[in-house]
């Protein structure tokens, strides 16, 4: 096993967060997460209570890694997502290593229930992506054409390992997938993550509210049973603000790291 390093976030340089996310493969899936010390991915419905602005900083370098941003539509839909834009100086950082200015937003929908008129898709600064499943009726998908290049792929649901190779022959090799939990659950069922991000939160939340993997994992490529655990070494540990700040790897991959 590689060893796992433990560090403080606030005595790390910027410089020094991006090279702790060194992506191991051209080809990668990273998720996203932050959860409460007791599994809650939510807090009065959304992610952001849970969050603070330690683990928003690397939230935003791994923003500012990716080719696309990956997330469901509950996600965009609950979490308001706007156009995907960067601060100057992450945007510079990427100018400085050739990729574009900002990454390429996705959003994976069942039944395209978004509005073609939201600022995630008419502001923002790339192209959007609007991925569906290839028996969604064209009259649900005819309003984002103009607005988002559509990817119709699986029958009743995405097939999200499809997907994610139709992602990366357009070039957007490297995948961050912001949630939410349905999305992930089908990742999962599909293993298809390389890496799972998680900030465990000093928070008790109590029952109630959905955690970071959830659905029945119908994503086609379905794997058996919660029995076959997938497994996960754990390459980093950032302590910020009573936040652990876990860096997951899915054991057989990236041994470059
Ligand atoms: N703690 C965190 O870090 C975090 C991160 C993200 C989200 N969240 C929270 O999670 C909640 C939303 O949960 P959620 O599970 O509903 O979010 P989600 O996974 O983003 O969205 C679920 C929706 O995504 C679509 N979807 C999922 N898998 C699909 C597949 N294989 N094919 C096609 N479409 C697929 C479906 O879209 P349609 O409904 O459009 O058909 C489904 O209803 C919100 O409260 C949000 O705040 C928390």
């Amino acid at each position: 096993m590689a060893q796992v390093r433990y560090r403080k976030l606030d005595e790390l340089t910027d410089d020094e967060v991006y090279a702790a996310y060194e992506p191991p493969e051209p080809d990668w899936l990273r998720v996203n997460f932050v959860s409460s010390a007791d599994g809650a991915a939510t807090l009065e419905g959304l992610s952001g209570p849970l969050s603070g602005a330690e683990d928003k900083r690397v939230f935003k370098v791994l923003r500012a890694r990716c080719d696309v941003l990956l997330a469901g539509s509950g996600t965009v839909r609950a979490e308001g997502y706007g156009p995907l834009v960067l601060s100057p100086d992450r945007s510079a950082w990427r100018r400085a290593r050739g990729l574009p200015e900002v990454p390429v937003m996705a959003v994976v929908s069942r039944t395209a229930a978004l509005d073609p008129a939201a600022g995630i898709f008419t502001e923002a600064p790339r192209r959007p992506i609007l991925i569906v499943p290839a028996d969604l009726p064209s009259d649900r998908t005819a309003p984002f054409r103009e607005v988002a290049d559509v990817i119709a792929l699986g029958t009743g649901a995405v097939d999200l390992a499809a997907a994610v190779a139709a992602l990366r022959e357009r070039g957007l090799r490297q995948i961050l997938c912001e949630g939410g939990p349905h999305v992930f659950g089908d990742l999962i069922a599909a293993d298809l993550a390389d890496e799972l991000d998680l900030t465990l939160a000093p928070k008790l939340v109590g029952p109630g509210p959905i955690r970071i993997a959830a659905g029945h994992g119908d994503a086609a490529g379905e794997r058996p049973a919660a029995s076959e655990a997938i497994p996960l070494e754990l390459r980093h540990v950032l302590e910020a603000g009573g936040n652990l700040i876990l860096r997951y790897v899915r054991s057989s991959r990236g041994s470059a790291l």
